[in-house]
């Protein structure tokens, strides 16, 4: 079974300010980035990076190697930068599974729990429930009402798919030029099931410098403790 990972890290960043990218910023010394693909390392057989054209040239000098088969460019949105990486892919995939480069926390768990469901269920993607009370508002913040909770959950990469299955959601996708925010919208889309199992309330989005500050202690709380080596 061939299992290879699209990683979408093609965005500006510009909510962070700054020149560089929020995917390149450091954290423990470290690119983002190069968090994010040391956990793929050991869960799948390849990665397809999709990165900012003018970063291309250097992410291919840096990151091209071990699990990094490819280095390519993304698109405008970032289901642009997912679908340029799906056609990218080897004819022979199996599974493929997506995951935010901004997203270094993921564990090694997740990640196969996520291909292991994709292949029973076709399409698996991880969510957290919602526990705190939702409600909407109008556009100048007057609160309209409250939404019920129950059954309701927030979003995570990674998602996986049945390489087949992704690839036909995509093509629906483009032919009616829908867009949505994750890939399993996609395949809803295409009205095949979805199956959610587990996020992590540790895999944040690195999205603002918060975040970052954020990230900066989750790395530290996960740090294996010497005392147990
Ligand atoms: O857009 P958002 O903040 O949700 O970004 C999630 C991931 O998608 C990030 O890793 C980002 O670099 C990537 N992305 C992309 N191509 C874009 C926009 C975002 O690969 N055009």
């Amino acid at each position: 079974m061939k299992v290879s990972a699209i990683i979408p890290a093609a965005g500006q960043g510009l909510r962070m300010g700054g020149d560089i990218p929020k995917q390149f910023l450091l954290l423990q010394g470290k690119p983002i980035l190069h968090h994010t693909l040391a956990v793929f390392e050991s869960c799948v057989d390849a990665v397809t990076l999709v990165v900012p054209e003018k970063e291309l040239a250097v992410t291919r000098r840096q990151w091209t190697s071990g699990i990094v088969q490819q280095v390519i460019a993304g698109g405008a949105e970032r289901q642009d930068s997912v679908a340029m990486g799906l056609r990218a892919l080897d004819k022979d995939t199996d599974i493929v599974i997506v995951h935010d480069g901004v997203r270094p926390f993921v564990s090694p768990a997740i990640i196969k729990e996520s291909i292991s469901a994709a292949r029973q269920f076709g399409a698996a993607v991880t969510a957290i429930p919602i526990r705190d009370t939702v409600k909407k508002s109008t556009a100048d913040g007057w609160v309209q009402g409250s939404v019920d909770r129950e059954n309701l959950w927030r979003m995570q990469t990674p998602q996986a798919f049945q390489y087949d299955l992704l690839c036909e959601a995509f093509e629906k996708a483009t032919r009616d030029n829908y867009y949505g925010t994750d890939e399993g919208s996609l395949v809803e889309y295409l009205g095949r099931p979805v199956k959610i199992i587990a996020g992590s309330e540790w895999n944040i989005k690195i999205t603002c410098r918060d975040d970052l500050a954020l990230g900066e202690k989750i790395a530290v709380l996960l740090e294996p403790d010497p005392t147990t080596q």
